[in-house]
């Protein structure tokens, strides 16, 4: 029996990746925002039995000060964790910050991600086999780091944050698969491509017409999407780092895309990042 921790599996992609696991026999804590489909979440856990291994925290992951009480709450629960699965994601086109003072985009789609890990890594190394997953949209070249203003407080594009956003997630997982203490945790970056979730909702016009359109031309049921993934955490690759969308490797090293998994250009995220928690307060969440 594995302990899982998936973030965002209230819904989508890490709702069918937090019930396949408890079908497996697996402990699993789901984290999202909204507690009616926490509540659902739960039900659905106790229709296949299972309700003694399912626990649902809601909590706002842009908030650090909510990564801290959920990497609280696992660390009481669990003993070990064997795999984390980041999917805790709400695309938002339209600039803001977060009451922290963090870019929106960032908060979610990188920051709390980085949060979890670290503040988790003493966990995943006590486990045997433990595997991270950051599913995300791995495999496109858009997306550049603002490295002069990351919180682009100096304003521009929400579109643009976005896109950073993106290209962040992927820098943390080239920088958590170059350090020594993470020779044991393959990090894989999974993009599931076009799946029929509810993704797109807060998307500003006209991006969220081309979402639409995707979905309808592209999208595949979120279960189809799921199904490599789920073989990936059944059986992890013995890479320190890999990316996926759907069944097909990223060639992370393809002229292309190597600018966006730049060692270099990790490295330097995590500095900015560690200096960031810490002015922050919040040290609990640095490695
Ligand atoms: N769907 C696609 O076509 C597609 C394509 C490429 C990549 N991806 C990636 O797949 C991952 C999962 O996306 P999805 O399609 O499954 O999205 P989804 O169906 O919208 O699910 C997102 C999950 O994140 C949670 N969440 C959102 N904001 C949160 C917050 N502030 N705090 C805590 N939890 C929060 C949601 O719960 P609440 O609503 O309760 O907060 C929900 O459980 C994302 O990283 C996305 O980038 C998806």
């Amino acid at each position: 029996m594995a302990n899982h921790l998936v973030s965002g599996g209230t819904d989508g992609v890490g709702r069918v990746v937090a019930l396949d696991a408890l079908a497996n026999g697996h402990h699993v804590v789901v984290v999202g925002s909204t507690q009616a489909k926490g509540d659902a979440f739960l039900t659905a856990a106790d229709q296949v039995g299972a309700s003694g291994r399912a626990t649902f925290l809601c909590a706002d992951l842009r908030l650090m000060s909510e990564n801290s009480r959920v990497v609280d709450a696992v660390r009481a629960r669990f003993d070990r964790l064997d795999r984390l699965v980041l999917c805790a994601q709400r695309y938002l086109t339209r600039l803001g910050h977060t009451v922290e003072g963090v870019e929106r985009n960032f908060a979610l789609t990188y920051l709390s991600r980085f949060a979890l890990t670290y503040g988790l890594l003493p966990h995943l190394r006590r486990a045997d086999r433990a595997l991270v997953v950051n599913v995300c949209g791995t495999g496109t070249p858009a997306g550049r780091i603002r490295w002069d203003d990351l919180q682009f407080r100096a304003g521009g594009g929400g579109l643009r944050a976005l896109a950073q956003a993106g290209r962040a997630t992927d820098l943390l997982g080239v920088a958590f698969a170059r350090r020594p203490d993470t020779r044991d945790i393959p990090y894989v970056l999974f993009n599931p491509d076009v799946v029929r979730t509810n993704l797109q909702r807060e998307l500003g016009y006209p991006w969220r017409l081309f979402a639409l359109a995707a979905l309808t031309l592209r999208g595949k049921p979120v279960e189809a999407g799921v199904a490599p993934l789920l073989r990936l955490l059944a059986d992890p690759p013995a890479e320190r780092l890999s990316a996926f969308r759907g069944t097909r490797p990223v060639r992370m090293t393809s002229r292309l895309l190597a600018p966006g998994y730049d060692p270099s250009d990790a490295a330097r995220l995590h500095a900015e990042t560690e200096r960031l928690l810490s002015g922050m307060g919040r040290v609990d969440l640095l490695p």
